[in-house]
């Protein structure tokens, strides 16, 4: 994509223009409606312009505001062992708030990030995850319990998921434990959390949507956290915010980083991003493919966006440790949404509220559960295990190869599908 780091080994950085972004707002505004995902939010949103602000008035009523003491009693004097991870902002450490902490607070197992003051991101990213954090609520966005802003200490109390983030789980190096009705589940959760964002009243730009910051709570209910980067979206009429460009390479809309014009739709991008990277196991920095015919390296997303929308090809490059686990057909119809995510023309892209709707249909039990519940109802019955019905909605993939007619099924239900229609390679465009 032609993403440059300005800074070295940052994670997240500032990504080079390629061309100053225009001034002027097109036609046609991109703000979109709100829609019918379970939101609760105070309206309007008010932003403390700064720490002073901040500390004069520290008026958000959900939010608890810490010493730096109970920090450190929260998190047993920030004990090495408590890390549970670390990015651009500092380390981030697993904590409890309880009586001990302070007196009649509920006890609470919390996560606690702590601004690193020599790195790279500072004030403001902080405020910025306090302003939108401290006014939303929704049960796909990670829950701000409170912040520590005592003399330069900058901390940040969130609630404790306790599967950690999809980054871990996906990529770690001891074998993927997600399923695919878990990849399904965290999909459209993480999908919820940015259709929220983009229909809210006054629309939000998640701007760093990536594996890393969708963190995942003991059902695997998927949850955005990390908002330093987020950005109020375009109002009115304008078309985009000019802004610079900021993210992580490779989740990075291409014409945001081209122009610096950031709009919901760089958020569907990274959504793409993610999507693919769920659907096949890998990351979208792993090492290019050389194209030989091109004579060229390819990134991950140049490489595998084609073979998305290529039903033959695409289950040859699906994650092997989902094998089995998905009809094809699901996964040709899910492989379609992350082609249409991933489109160049960011009009190509759907809103994420079609997204959510898409995802809902995609949404099945875990075979395991599946399995015990068959188990149950066969003791039950005094069946054994063998004689119990051996049947499952998601049919093996090597028993159930896609057939034509099932090509030719799946082009129907397209129509009411994102790209309905239309070739695939020409997403409908959106209102
Ligand atoms: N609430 C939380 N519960 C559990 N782990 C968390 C929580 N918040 C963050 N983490 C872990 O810390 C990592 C970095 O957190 P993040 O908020 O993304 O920080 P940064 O702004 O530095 O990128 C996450 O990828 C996750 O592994
Ligand atoms: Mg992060």
């Amino acid at each position: 994509m032609g993403v440059c780091c300005s800074i070295q080994g940052r994670k997240r950085c500032q990504l080079k223009h390629a061309k100053s972004p225009k001034k002027t707002p097109e036609k046609n505004s991109e703000v979109q409606g709100s829609h019918g995902t379970n939101t609760q939010t105070v309206f309007p949103l008010t932003y403390v312009k700064d720490v002073e602000d901040l500390r004069q008035n520290p008026g958000y009523s959900n939010v608890c505001i810490f010493t730096y003491v109970e920090t450190r009693l929260a998190t047993e004097e920030f004990r090495p062992d408590h890390i549970v991870g670390e990015g651009g902002f500092g380390v981030v450490y697993k904590g409890l708030i309880d009586e001990n902490v302070r007196p009649g607070f509920p006890s609470t197992a919390v996560a606690v990030k702590d601004l690193n003051p020599h790195g790279f991101q500072g004030d403001r990213e902080w405020l910025a995850e306090v302003n939108y954090l401290g006014q939303f609520s929704h049960p796909n966005l990670a829950k701000l319990i409170g912040y520590c802003c005592e003399d330069d200490h900058r901390l940040l109390v969130y609630e404790y998921m306790s599967s950690g983030s999809l980054e871990k789980h996906l990529f770690r190096r001891s074998g993927c434990s997600l399923t695919w009705s878990k990849r399904m589940k965290i999909a459209l959760g993480a999908a919820k959390g940015l259709a929220f964002l983009h229909g809210a009243e006054r629309p939000v730009i998640y701007r760093d949507f990536k594996t890393s910051n969708i963190l995942l709570d003991e059902d695997f209910n998927a949850k955005l956290s990390d908002f330093g980067l987020a950005k109020d979206g375009p109002m009115g009429d304008q078309t985009h915010v000019s802004t610079r460009v900021m993210g992580t390479h490779g989740y990075a809309a291409p014409e945001y980083v081209l122009t610096g014009h950031l709009t919901a739709r760089s958020d569907v991008y990274g959504f793409g991003v993610v999507l693919l990277e769920m659907l096949i196991g890998r990351r979208v920095m792993d090492k290019p493919v050389i194209d030989k015919g091109l004579g060229r390296e390819l990134n991950l997303v140049e490489w595998a966006r084609p073979l998305l929308n290529h039903n033959k090809k695409l289950l040859k490059i699906l994650d092997p440790k989902i094998e089995g686990q998905y009809s094809p057909r699901a996964a040709m119809k899910v492989a379609y949404l992350a082609y249409l995510c991933l489109s160049e023309n960011p009009k190509g892209r759907p809103l994420m509220s079609q997204v959510v709707q898409y995802l809902k249909k995609f949404q099945t039990k875990d075979v395991s559960h599946e399995e015990a519940m068959l188990r149950k109802v066969a003791c039950r019955h005094g069946v054994t295990r063998d004689k119990a019905p051996n049947k499952s909605p998601r049919t093996p993939m090597r028993k159930r190869n896609p057939t034509r007619s099932e090509t030719q099924k799946d082009g129907c239900k397209q129509r009411n599908e994102p790209g309905k229609g239309r070739s695939r390679c020409e997403p409908s465009p959106r209102a």
